[in-house]
């Protein structure tokens, strides 16, 4: 039987669970594929380091070169994460011509366009399907399973340590620390957490599932970021008492010749399916012109669900380098009817706003009186409890509003010596 040869680079959590799949099934691969793949050396800068699994101390090394200058390796397995080294070893990979299964969607994002491009200039890929959502195929599912169509718009939940977050302080009316606290000790959170929590994480992500939906590789500048850190327990109790889940939505949507592609904290009607995704779950709910509206639902971190996802890149690949095949995956046709990205100060949304104001005559007044100068339309409003400190929440739904015109409204109300707190306002989105 043909073998293949790959190297991996970085034998961590994730690494070490592909050199597990990779062992225990064998055969069933081998069977499956009609070759055999040979782990021929793993790289990481701690050898010495016991993991969950064994490897033969003749293929470990220390030295990236020595996965990167070797001849006999077609594909290269890049899992130590981060910008650099990350994106040299890449670099030099491709120039030797081999292919490339990375994770490292902050790298793509960032790198993803010289990179591509090197890649197709040597006739090589660069796979990456465990960069979002884990072991869900969403990347392939848009690259080839979708490859008719065109899309109107992405909904995803792709950060698991938000989302379980913001689920906790919901069902167990948990704060916003605590909650953060708990998924650092189950481990899913990044190394540093404010990835997950400022919602750059999930942009890095977005930037991923846009380039293949509507072929637009967009500068991480271009994406408006929002996290999740000043969404209270209360705004998240206020909102299920408006009928919706709060859930930080990484969203590329077309809107007439444009584009918008954002990540921000959103209402989500309770009756949605993404209102029901709980926990450390991802899901990415995809429109489409052919196939319609379709849910791409799993959980979104993991070492054998991310490591599903390498080893099916891998797979991929070996029939490629088997066949002598190149297949230009990267040639992904824009959309042409997307002109331009739509600008953060034009988008339109309804909105929440919770505004914590001293509770005497004409306060509700002034505060009405700013939004309808702005042309902002309340759609209701509700004035919460009265607090010892005799200032109260107020409540309010108002539609369709252009971000501008909020953000000027919401300054000159936080202006008010009413006003007590700075206000906030959360997206409500029409899935
Ligand atoms: N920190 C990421 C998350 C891990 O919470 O979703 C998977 O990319």
């Amino acid at each position: 039987m043909k073998k293949i040869n790959i190297g991996i680079i970085g034998f961590g959590n994730v690494g070490s669970g592909v050199i597990k799949i990779l062992r225990e099934r064998k055969s069933f691969l081998s069977e499956k594929l009609g070759l055999e793949i040979v782990v021929k050396k793993v790289c990481d800068k701690d050898i010495a380091l016991k993991r969950s699994i064994c490897v033969d101390k003749q293929i470990l090394t220390k030295d990236a070169r020595d996965v990167i200058d070797d001849p006999q390796i077609d594909i290269v397995v890049e899992l130590i994460g981060g910008i650099h080294p990350a994106k040299e070893f890449i670099t030099e990979s491709l120039k030797k011509g081999k292919n490339i299964v990375t994770a490292n969607k902050a790298l793509l994002a960032e790198y993803g366009s010289e990179l591509f491009a090197l890649a197709a200039d040597r006739g090589k890929n660069i796979y990456f399907e465990a960069s979002v959502g884990a072991g869900i195929p969403i990347i392939k599912s848009l690259r080839e399973g979708l490859v008719a169509n065109r899309f109107n718009s992405i909904f995803g939940i792709v950060n698991g340590t938000s989302n379980f977050i913001l689920s906790e302080m919901s069902e167990n009316n948990c704060s916003f620390t605590d909650a953060l606290g708990d998924a650092r000790l189950k481990g899913f959170a990044e190394k540093d957490p404010t990835l997950d929590i400022d919602g750059l994480d999930s942009a890095h992500k977005l930037i991923l599932l846009t380039y293949l939906a509507f072929g637009k590789l967009v500068a991480l500048k271009d994406v408006f970021v929002e996290g999740i850190s000043r969404v209270s327990l209360a705004d998240v109790n206020y909102a299920k008492e408006l009928g919706f889940e709060i859930k930080l939505l990484a969203i590329a949507k077309k809107v007439d010749d444009e584009l918008e592609v954002r990540v921000h904290p959103t209402f989500v009607p309770k009756g949605h399916l993404l209102a029901s995704v709980t926990g450390v779950f991802n899901a990415i709910y995809v429109s489409s012109d052919l196939a319609g509206d379709l849910l791409f639902y799993g959980p979104g971190a993991g070492q054998l669900s991310a490591a599903s996802a390498v080893v099916a890149d891998i797979a991929d690949l070996t029939q490629d380098v088997n066949a002598g095949l190149f297949r230009p995956t990267f040639n992904i046709t824009g959309d042409k009817s997307i002109k331009r990205l739509r600008k953060i100060e034009d988008f339109e949304s309804k909105y929440y706003i919770r505004f914590i104001a001293l509770d005497k005559p004409g306060v509700l007044a002034n505060v009405s009186g700013i939004l309808a100068k702005f042309g902002i339309s309340i759609a209701s409003v509700t004035q919460k409890e009265r607090s010892r400190q005799e200032v109260v929440p107020i409540v309010m739904v108002v539609h369709n509003a252009k971000e501008k015109n909020l953000r000027s409204a919401l300054m000159a109300i936080d202006a008010l010596n009413a006003i007590k707190e700075k206000p906030v306002a959360i997206r409500i989105e029409e899935v």
